[in-house]
């Protein structure tokens, strides 16, 4: 048996649902793949693609090659699918059997106008609606559109697809993205047709797009912000090849509808006695001429990401009468999206409000402070008619909650009618971690449903309060994290990107990209923009975005340098952020989690120098060897700087020998290796003469247990992890956590109080990287390392690596008084498994090794 699995084109994997299946046009189509193989050892020798199409017909031949990489170069026909078919053969000389999918090119050059309501109101929903009529056999149609904020499609009454929220997030005065319906016409009919899209306000506009009083200095109104507009073409090719194609004009119609307002913040108020029955079926009247908008600025791409959508239904867990006529629900789970209610016969009147939190008062009642300004809340009127709804559910917002309070249904309604909807970008891979320890594979979950939570365009801080930013200084230790556990494909180019779009003349980037909060140039420590460049080409063995972004890259790190003095960063905002509160200064920026222990400026040019790193890697991987060459120059110039201005060798200490400093040194390799043992002993002795009290941030924490592991005392990365009395991960679950904190402490006040926030997530790296001890060695796991730790108690820990290549699967246990090491490594990629003392290489299939137990 040779099949192959995990194909993508572009590096994104193709699925299932045709919004997986779309590239942008470029130079060329790279196609990658695993296989999986019955024999072991076994590679590949040769392979061969085709691909056939409107006008296409390529045949790679068979080409001996050991990468499981082709690439064709050319153009690719717009709008029309784009069949591939793949085939390998192994060492042994079997063929595989033949892959056959179709993909499709959603790139088009843009010629639509924009158009909105005529009558701008903020905050009101706008309902467009076009006829049309076709009079011929239809053999294939293409749908492009654009709605910003969001958008809801419509074809003759019935919704386009399942997706929500589209299309992406971006900063739409430097991209917009356009989602491409390359099978639209399933839904056209011979006759009079209709396209209805309903346009919220998103992140085109809503309560943060105006200066927030009090909000900080660093927050900004947002340059992307205006009316929501809606621009679209559709494409009709006849059989027989004539096309025709419709654009957004003054020719569409637009009014209000039941879905009446929207806010992606404070919630959605759906009125029926405003329902326009019928708007998106041919036929109806009632609408005015749409008026023409100018564009935003942004350049047209298509939208590549996969889309958000319903990953899961939650049911009530439990519920508790609070005040008369209200109820509140608990869903037993922290989450993004909103709730979905079959409603019950209702008056004309009749409102109905749904209020949403994370935590609870102590009298049950919802904690709502910590979402700060935004009212998370959703409302519906009733007509008392055949106007309303037999099931409501928000279109344009979405909320982070675990509990939720329904008024107006009055004390007999049955709360089952009521389920959560958890709505995040489709990113689901089969990767899983578990171990002997309950709460440490517990803590996984928490991360996993933490950075479920945030996923919607972009990857967020948060998904419930007035806030939702792509922080970068958080995603830089983040980024490492989320490739094992989530597909990034074309989530992290997408990011990438996003950056760029935020850079000045002078590479600076910016603290949240697209940009509302923070700074520009921002905190040094967003060394996330590389980090994501890095993640690709090592998990993925993504070298296009690289060469795409290579100069952006670059222009950021040359930004800082110009910022430097004598190679010593000369500034930084919130360095290792949000350590636990003994341990920050008591500065009021960001409601006191400024490091108190670890100066920014020392963080700062560490990053400094891991960019330098980076930038050597990235251009020696492109043949540029000056730069490689260059930067591994400046890289020796900064550590020079850092470890004249701030080590002493003596006492083998960093800056002000914090956790942090000593940790981040031997985590970025500037500490020389034979002081390595003191500096991570100072460490170790601070954290056993404090009970554990460790004094990291949102950065250092994740390389505290890294260093820790590394360097001799795994022990003390296992007691962090299994502590249970503040400040630990496990007094989160003692206080009924379902998802990571902000912060360690269980607070109150509503300054920076989140419960679903990915930061500290990112130990969850340690759990597939040292535990588990699986890391790429090479791009695209062509070759990977195995090299667990095991910590005195705990029995067993295992994890599956949903990679491009296929599953990496490692399980140990202790057991009959052996350590056994199972490793599971895919077709064409080889482990180097690290093992009792002894490295072995092992290349596909099943291996067992055992030792014993001392
Ligand atoms: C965000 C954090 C971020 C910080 C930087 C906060 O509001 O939620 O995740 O690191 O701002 O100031």
């Amino acid at each position: 048996m040779l099949q192959l699995t995990n194909v993508s084109v572009n590096y994104g994997r193709l699925k299932e649902s045709v919004r997986t299946r779309l590239i942008e046009a470029g130079a060329s189509a790279t196609f990658t793949w695993g296989a999986l193989s019955d024999r072991s050892d076994a590679y590949q020798s040769a392979c061969r693609a085709r691909l056939s199409g409107d006008g296409l017909a390529w045949d790679s031949g068979w080409v001996e090659q050991r990468v499981q990489e082709l690439r064709y170069e050319g153009a690719l026909p717009e709008g029309t699918p784009i069949a591939l078919t793949l085939q390998i053969r192994d060492d042994a000389g079997e063929e595989s059997e033949l892959y056959t999918n179709v993909f499709y090119n959603a790139s088009v050059k843009w010629k639509a106008g924009w158009i909105g309501a005529a009558e701008d109101e903020p905050g009101r929903t706008v309902y467009l609606r076009r006829e049309f009529s076709i009079d011929r056999p239809v053999a294939s149609a293409t749908l492009y559109a654009c709605g910003i904020g969001y958008q809801k499609l419509y074809v003759n009454g019935e919704a386009m697809d399942g997706a929500a929220l589209d299309p992406a997030t971006v900063d739409y005065s430097r991209t917009c993205q356009y989602v491409t319906y390359p099978d639209f016409a399933a839904h056209l009919k011979p006759g009079a047709n209709c396209i209805g899209a309903m346009v919220g306000e998103g992140w085109r506009r809503n309560h943060l797009a105006k200066e927030q009083p009090g909000a900080g200095e660093l927050n900004r109104p947002f340059a992307y912000a205006g009316q929501p507009a809606f621009t679209a073409m559709l494409r009709v090719t006849y059989v027989g090849g004539d096309t025709e194609w419709l654009y957004t004009d003054g020719q569409w119609q637009w009014g209000r509808g039941a879905h009446f307002s929207n806010d992606i913040f404070n919630g959605e108020t759906c009125d029926a006695n405003h329902a326009s029955v019928g708007w998106s079926r041919p036929g109806f009247t009632g609408f005015a001429p749409a008026k023409t908008l100018k564009a935003s600025g942004g350049r047209m791409r298509p939208m590549i990401l996969n889309p958000v959508i319903e990953h899961k239904r939650w049911p009530v867990l439990s519920s508790w009468p609070v005040g008369e006529n209200s109820v509140v629900l608990d869903f037993g789970q922290n989450l993004a999206g909103v709730l979905r209610v079959e409603l019950p016969k209702l008056n004309k009147g009749q409102t109905i409000r749904l209020s949403h939190a994370e935590e609870l008062n102590e009298d049950g009642t919802l904690f709502t402070e910590p979402l700060r300004s935004a009212q998370a809340t959703d409302t519906y009127i009733a007509s008392g008619d055949g106007r309303d709804l037999s099931v409501w559910q928000p279109i344009f917002t979405y909320h982070g909650f675990r509990y939720a309070r329904i008024d107006g249904l009055g004390a007999g309604f049955d709360v089952r009618r009521v389920t959560a909807v958890e709505l995040h970008t489709d990113l689901e891979i089969r990767s899983a971690f578990r171990c002997g320890d309950a709460q440490v594979t517990k803590i996984h979950e928490l991360c996993v449903a933490t950075e479920r939570a945030n996923q919607h365009h972009i990857l967020t801080d948060c998904p419930q309060r007035d806030e939702r930013q792509g922080w970068m200084n958080d995603a830089t230790v983040r980024f490492e994290e989320t490739p094992y556990n989530f597909d990034i494909g074309r989530m992290f180019p997408k990011l990438i990107r996003d950056i760029v779009d935020t850079q000045n003349a002078d590479g600076a980037m910016t603290c949240t990209a697209p940009f509302v909060f923070g700074g520009q140039p921002a905190d040094p420590v967003c060394s996330s923009f590389l980090v994501a460049g890095m993640q690709s080409y090592m998990h993925l063995g993504n070298k296009d975005i690289l060469a795409e972004a290579f100069d952006a890259f670059a222009a950021w790190e040359n930004c800082l340098l110009q910022h430097s003095d004598d190679y010593i960063v000369n500034y930084g905002y919130y360095g290792d952020w949000a350590s636990p509160s003994y341990a920050c200064s008591d500065d009021a920026m960001g409601d006191g989690a400024k490091s108190a222990v670890t100066p920014e400026v020392f963080m700062s040019t560490g990053y400094s120098y891991h960019n330098c790193r980076m930038l050597s890697t990235f251009a020696a991987a492109l043949g540029r060897d000056a730069d490689a060459k260059h930067w591994a120059e400046m890289a020796g110039k900064v550590r020079a700087a850092l470890m004249d201005k701030w080590y002493d060798p003596a006492e083998a200490k960093l800056c002000t020998g914090s956790q942090a400093c000593q940790v981040f040194g031997l985590w970025l390799g500037i500490i020389p290796e034979a002081d390595a043992p003191r500096a991570v002993r100072r460490v170790h002795d601070e954290l056993a003469a404090s009970d554990y009290r460790f004094t990291t941030g949102n950065l250092c924490t994740r390389y505290l247990m890294d260093v820790l592991s590394r360097y001799g005392y795994l022990e003390d990365a296992w007691t962090l992890l299994t502590k249970q009395t503040y400040p630990s991960y496990g007094f989160m679950l003692q206080q009924e956590a379902t998802t990571v904190w902000e912060r360690f402490e269980l607070k109150k006040n509503p300054g920076m109080n989140s419960h679903n926030h990915p930061m500290y997530g990112a130990v969850d790296y340690w759990f597939y990287a040292y535990l588990c001890g699986i890391r790429p060695t090479k791009p695209g796991y062509e070759e990977f390392e195995v090299a667990p730790v095991f910590p005195e108690k705990l029995m067993s820990a295992q994890a599956v690596v949903d990679t491009v290549r296929g599953e990496i699967a490692v399980r140990w246990t202790k057991r009959y008084g052996k350590l056994h090491l199972h490793v599971t490594v895919p077709f064409g990629t080889t482990a180097k498994v690290s093992f009792a003392g002894e490295t072995h290489t092992a290349g596909s299939g099943f291996h067992v090794f055992s030792a014993p137990l001392e």
